[in-house]
């Protein structure tokens, strides 16, 4: 068996409560296969408190020698909002280039979404995850005074773009052979006309791949409206951060939507996190749902080519839910009969093996 060294970010409130679970059902869902030596970071608003620190050099350093990562969350209502979100989860996707944000939102059976039709949801949000307004480019005049005057950048280079969007066009071709690209380029005139060329451009190498668009505002409609017609949605860095919320809402809530920070050229590790937040208002009370965090370990494995076990992880994400539904349980209640149902799984398939 080969052994990987995946770096763990637990991080604060319940980011620590549902990453151990994501660990378990990482380590259970590949038994026999791959090994995991799990390297513990401790990153976030403890030892921010404690020693000044957000995310030091020879832990970055050390983190990229890993072969992926497992967050859980940052962001602590002690510490001024940006200093942890910024200076620790940000950084870690710049300096680890992880410019393809992806973000599967799928309606499971057994799930109640707030929609009254929701129809079948089965889409991914391709986010570009390095540039655009969260570069941190720009700056305040004159702070605390009536003549403030704050700037927020956004940087969009045609070499960014181009890179998530055949990301996108190649994840379409695999999948229902459309994209549709999100943005707002009645009003972002130069970076929305820049994606729509670049989209256009790529999108002549997939003659089997459609595409449309469709701008931010519009996009939150359809995405209750008539989420269906979604396949592979591009957006940008903020556009994606918003809508994917929303889109973890309408499969059901945040509980349930993994992601990965994904650097597509292998140069360095990628990023596997539940898209929700550290959840102070239910930190510390064992109500976390770990399915997001259990779902983004499956997506580490499909990451590292465990196809076949992240298959297994899915699946038996998706019967827990379809027997358990939206019903009121515990995290580890539920992480717990994720992983009596992995072990169900492998047992009988060693059992047909016999
Ligand atoms: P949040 O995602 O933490 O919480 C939003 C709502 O969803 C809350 O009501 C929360 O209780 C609920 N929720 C989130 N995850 C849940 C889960 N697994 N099970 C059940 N309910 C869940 O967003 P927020 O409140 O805007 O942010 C809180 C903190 O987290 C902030 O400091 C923010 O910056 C940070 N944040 C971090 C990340 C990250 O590390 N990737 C993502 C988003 C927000
Ligand atoms: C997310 C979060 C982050 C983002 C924040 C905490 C920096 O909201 O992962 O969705 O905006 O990307
Ligand atoms: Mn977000």
């Amino acid at each position: 068996t080969n052994t990987y060294t995946i770096a763990v970010i637990p991080g604060d409130g319940i980011g620590k409560e549902v990453t151990p679970w994501a660990q378990r059902a990482l380590e259970r869902a590949a038994e026999g296969v791959a090994e995991f030596t799990f390297e513990p970071f401790d990153l976030g608003a403890e030892r921010y408190l404690r020693d000044g620190a957000i995310l030091p050099k020879e832990d970055l350093d050390r983190i990229k020698t890993t072969d992926a990562i497992l967050l859980g969350a940052v962001g602590d209502p002690r510490i001024k909002a940006g200093i942890l979100e910024r200076g620790l989860l940000l950084k870690l996707r710049f300096e680890l280039d992880q410019y393809v944000n992806l973000r599967p939102s799928k309606l499971y059976e057994g799930v109640t979404s707030p929609l009254r039709d929701p129809g079948t949801i089965d889409f991914v949000v391709v986010r570009e995850g390095t540039e655009g307004l969260y570069c941190g480019s720009g700056g305040s005049v004159r702070v605390d005074t009536p003549e403030e005057v704050a700037t927020e950048v956004s940087i969009n280079t045609a070499y960014g773009a181009e890179r998530v969007v055949r990301y996108a066009f190649e994840l379409a071709n695999k999948r229902r052979k459309h994209v549709t690209l999100v943005h707002k380029k009645n009003v972002l005139v130069h970076a929305g006309d820049m994606w729509q060329r670049i989209v256009d451009r790529v999108g002549r190498e997939y003659p089997d791949v459609t595409h449309d668009y469709c701008h931010i505002d519009a996009a939150t409609i359809y995405l209750v409206s008539d989420p269906s017609r979604f396949d592979v949605i591009l957006t940008d860095n903020l556009f994606g951060d918003i809508l994917t919320d929303e889109a973890g809402m309408v499969v059901g809530g945040v509980g349930y939507s993994a992601s990965g920070c994904i650097n597509a050229s292998r140069e360095y590790p990628s990023m596997f996190e539940p898209i929700h937040g550290s959840a102070p208002d239910i930190a510390g009370q064992g109500k976390a749902n770990p399915t997001a965090a259990i779902l983004s370990a499956a997506m580490l494995l499909r990451h590292l080519g465990f196809e076949e076990q992240a298959d297994r992880l899915d699946a038996a994400v998706e019967a827990d839910i379809a027997e358990q539904g939206s019903l009121e349980r515990t995290t580890d209640e539920i992480g717990q009969a994720i992983l009596d149902r992995i072990r169900r799984s492998l047992f009988a398939q060693s059992a047909r093996r016999l």
